[in-house]
């Protein structure tokens, strides 16, 4: 029999069943969001080394240091909250930057609906996080609940960005557009639990 001691009877804050659910569910989704923003930064990053000259560079830009900064936030939660990274950084790197320089091959436009493509499978995704969140929610995770509407709203604008930047005239945009969200998805389920 289990006696009754100060502690079974008041358990501390840091011993609370639910708190280990609820790192076993955040865990995961700081993982993938800084997994799904490595593999951006270098989709722009493969993407300006082929059209750095292109009128469009500076539009790649701005859209590379805005990922650059929703990594550097995932990072450093990663570091503050102990979570393990994705075992997979060197093939989100790669894919990231395979994508963008043959992306950019193909043209502007074809690069403009790879960004289309992706921030679409990312919106939607930050959305279904911020949902989870608002289930989870005892107010203490208001200020990640914020980072992910603030990046959501950044990927939003990248989209609108890529869609006034001719992404729906690209060769073949249908296609390319379902692979690259068929991929997205595909890379968002293994980075939840790779
Ligand atoms: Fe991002
Ligand atoms: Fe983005």
């Amino acid at each position: 029999m289990i006696e009754a001691t100060p502690e079974t009877l008041a358990p501390g804050p840091q011993t609370l069943p639910g708190d280990r659910t609820k790192s076993a569910k955040i865990g995961p989704m700081i993982r993938v969001n800084q997994a799904g923003e490595l593999g951006a930064k270098e989709i722009y990053r493969g993407q300006l080394a082929v059209l750095k000259n292109h009128p469009c560079a500076p539009l790649l830009e701005e859209m590379a240091e805005q990922e650059s900064a929703h990594l550097a936030a995932f990072d450093k939660l990663i570091a503050e909250r102990g979570v393990r990274p994705t075992a997979l950084s060197p093939v989100w790197r790669m894919a990231g930057y395979a994508i963008g320089t043959g992306s950019a091959l193909l043209g502007e436009k074809a690069a403009m609906a790879v960004t289309v493509a992706v921030e679409d499978v990312i919106e939607e995704h930050y959305q279904n996080q911020l949902h989870a969140l608002d289930r989870l929610d005892d107010g203490e995770e208001a200020e990640l609940r914020d980072l992910i509407a603030e990046f959501r709203a950044d990927e939003l604008k990248h989209r609108e960005t890529a869609l006034e930047n001719g992404a729906e005239e690209a060769p073949a945009y249908q296609i390319l557009s379902r692979s690259v969200k068929s991929g997205t998805r595909l890379a968002i389920w293994l980075a939840e639990r790779v």
